[in-house]
């Protein structure tokens, strides 16, 4: 009997997702992601094109890959992202396709976004506060955000999950005001720890969120819960349902056992894990006459080469690409 292809790595986990970075620019300067004054974007003749994302996706689906999300940096800043989605999402094997999104420019490209076939959102949030997040982000930005977050909602996008980065001294105040802030407007928040990745991850101010989540747990009356998705989010619930929670905490309860997850960075590059080295450049592949079947074999190499786990807590230090560069 035919079985339906599948890519395992040297672990037994299956691969089932990539992450698609379009761009590795923003129009945000995150305090925790890119540095101030940082100019190392990579020249745009290095990055891969729309045809050649759609090409190396399309031989990702047919080995068994079916989730994708598109990433950055900030994915709505490049050109004509909607049409790309379109394509990959017509894709055979390709059944599920989201988007990451700081949501600066979500209220322009809602629309066409939902009728190119994305249908999962998550949006990056982390404070509710005009000054702070323009503190936090270097730009004040939260009108256009909100703004953003409301022409989703009104699309109708589901789920849309708000991303929060928990910073001690930062923002972590306003966990309880986020909260009440998703019930009343039906989004998944995922409280994020934040990750050693280059110096301004690492300078960010790491909150544990173990007893946040003790403490959420008791407030709110929340009892355990998952989300479909097979993410690396820990789900919590209200007793009607209605809310959910999720807390991705790499640091206080690493979830690499179950990574199911690689990562292509705009310049062709296949990351392996967030937090080592091992990668696989396709450029060569894509720009010098390989074959689908080439690429394919290409890519049951580079999974071979993914590490079982991520060592932010041993070796802190070591991660020095930026999480716009790896593709969040
Ligand atoms: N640690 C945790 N999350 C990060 N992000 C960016 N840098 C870091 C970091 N060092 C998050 C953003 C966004 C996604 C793209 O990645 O907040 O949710
Ligand atoms: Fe931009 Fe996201 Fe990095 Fe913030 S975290 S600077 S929104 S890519």
């Amino acid at each position: 009997m035919a079985h339906a292809p599948t890519l395992q790595d040297r672990f037994g986990r299956t691969i089932q997702y990539l992450r698609v970075s379009v761009t590795d620019r923003c129009d945000l300067r995150c305090a925790y992601c890119i540095p101030e004054h940082f100019k190392g974007f990579e020249e745009p003749d290095h990055w891969l094109t729309a045809s050649e994302m759609e090409r190396l996706v399309g031989v990702f689906a047919r080995l068994g890959v079916s989730r994708f999300r598109l990433t950055g940096g900030e994915p709505l800043t490049r050109k004509d992202l909607p049409g790309l989605a379109g394509r990959l999402a017509a894709l055979p094997g390709v059944e599920d396709l989201s988007l990451s999104t700081n949501a600066t420019r979500l209220a322009v490209h809602a629309r066409a976004l939902k009728d190119a076939g994305v249908s999962r959102l998550n949006v990056s949030l982390d404070s509710l506060r005009p000054e702070r997040m323009a503190a936090i982000t270097g730009r004040d930005c939260l009108d256009d955000v909100l703004a953003g977050l409301m022409a989703a909602k009104d699309e109708g996008f589901a789920p849309i999950k708000l991303n929060m980065v928990a910073m001690a001294g930062v923002n972590d105040d306003e966990i309880d005001g986020m909260v009440a802030f998703c019930i009343e407007h039906g989004f998944v928040l995922r409280l994020i720890e934040t990750m050693p990745m280059g110096e301004t991850g690492r300078g960010a101010g790491f909150l544990d969120l173990q007893p946040v989540k003790a403490r959420l747990r008791d407030r709110f009356g929340l009892v355990d819960g998952v989300l479909p998705g097979g993410g690396p989010a820990r789900y919590m619930k209200s007793p009607d349902g209605g809310f959910s929670i999720g807390f991705i905490t790499p640091l206080s309860q690493h979830f690499c056992d179950t990574c199911n997850r690689v990562r292509l960075s705009v310049d062709g590059v296949l990351y392996l894990c967030l937090g080592q080295d091992e990668s696989f450049d396709f450029k060569p592949l894509l720009r010098g006459g390989a074959s689908d079947d080439d690429l394919a074999s290409a890519i049951r190499a580079a999974i071979e080469l993914k590490p079982q786990r991520h060592e932010f807590r041993e070796a802190p230090e070591k991660v020095v690409r930026i999480m716009a560069k790896t593709g969040g």
